[in-house]
């Protein structure tokens, strides 16, 4: 297959090729700068390109994040990558992002095994109540959806952009040593492909459960884009957001949400009290 303009041959010192066989993926187009993976995969899909292909970029010059906000990926500091996912056209939309969520957890979890990480709904990746990262899943139609991920790995506080830096955290900063890039993708994409290949038509009891072990909004007052405001509850089996007004509980399906108050969910941090209990093997850190 011919390269396509401006494609490198290799990441992270090894042919792309070879990063395609150990990921299991079909294939890996990688660049130093892209305006947004997310745009060259959405191209790729158009093209007929097939599940699982795989776009990364050192750096984006147009990173974009949900709600039509900019995503900031300055060059090796981070990892921004898209995927596609090329499903059934009657899986829930809500679905896949929570999954991919689920698996950034993972991945996370893995590699910096003294990590807490957590999913706000819908799908930012949160530690100790700052942003480690975030999903952009665009749909193209058909049951296919371009899956964006970025993850911040080794920026200090000053790489961020000013109002964002009391909201941002990178791994680095999270105090995981020696992050490696490839690493974070590969478990990244492991975990993704046994989360979303093919995705489910619901999330079962047992990652329903994973997810809400995971939900930093869980008993905390929120505010939806829509206006509604009241506890979140939970998430449902199809990734809607379940929030509780007036003894009713309702079903949030778009948009994001915001807590009205600080701190985190009670959820996380029993989670986060039972994993420090397990002793210290556990809370090492380091990638
Ligand atoms: C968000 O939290 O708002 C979502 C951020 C998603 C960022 C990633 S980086 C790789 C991919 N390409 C993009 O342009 N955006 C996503």
């Amino acid at each position: 297959m011919s390269r396509a303009p401006g494609a490198l041959r290799s990441w992270e010192g090894r042919p792309v090729e070879e990063w395609a066989r150990r990921w299991g993926v079909p294939g890996v187009e990688a660049y130093d700068e892209l305006p947004s993976t997310n745009d060259r995969l959405r191209a790729l899909a158009m093209a007929g390109a097939p599940h699982f292909t795989v776009v990364t970029a050192d750096s984006q010059t147009a990173g974009k994040g949900r709600g039509g906000k900019r995503w900031a990926s300055p060059a090796g500091k981070g990892l921004w990558m898209s995927f596609l996912v090329r499903g059934d056209p009657h899986v829930p939309p809500t679905l896949v992002p929570i999954l991919v969520g689920l698996a950034a957890i993972r991945t996370l979890e893995r590699v910096c095994p003294s990590l807490r990480p957590g999913i706000k709904w819908p799908n930012d990746i949160e530690v100790e109540g700052k942003k480690m990262g975030g999903i952009l899943c665009e749909g193209t139609g058909a049951g296919t959806v371009v899956v964006g991920v970025g993850l911040n790995l080794s920026q200090g506080i000053e790489d961020f952009d000013p109002g964002f830096k009391e909201r941002a955290v990178s791994m680095e900063m999270a105090g995981c040593r020696d992050v490696s890039r490839a690493r974070v993708a590969g478990e990244l994409l492991s975990a993704a492909r046994s989360l979303v290949n093919p995705p489910p038509a619901l999330l079962d009891e047992l990652l329903r459960q994973e997810v809400l072990d995971h939900d930093t909004l869980f008993g905390r007052t929120v505010r939806t884009e829509v206006g509604v405001v009241g506890t979140a509850r939970g998430i449902a089996a199809d990734g809607a957001l379940l929030v509780e007004v007036d003894g009713r509980v309702e079903e949030i399906r778009a948009g994001g949400v915001m807590a009205v108050e600080s701190g985190q969910s009670a959820r996380v941090e029993s989670r986060q009290h039972r994993k420090e209990g397990e002793g210290h093997m556990n809370r090492r850190g380091g990638a």
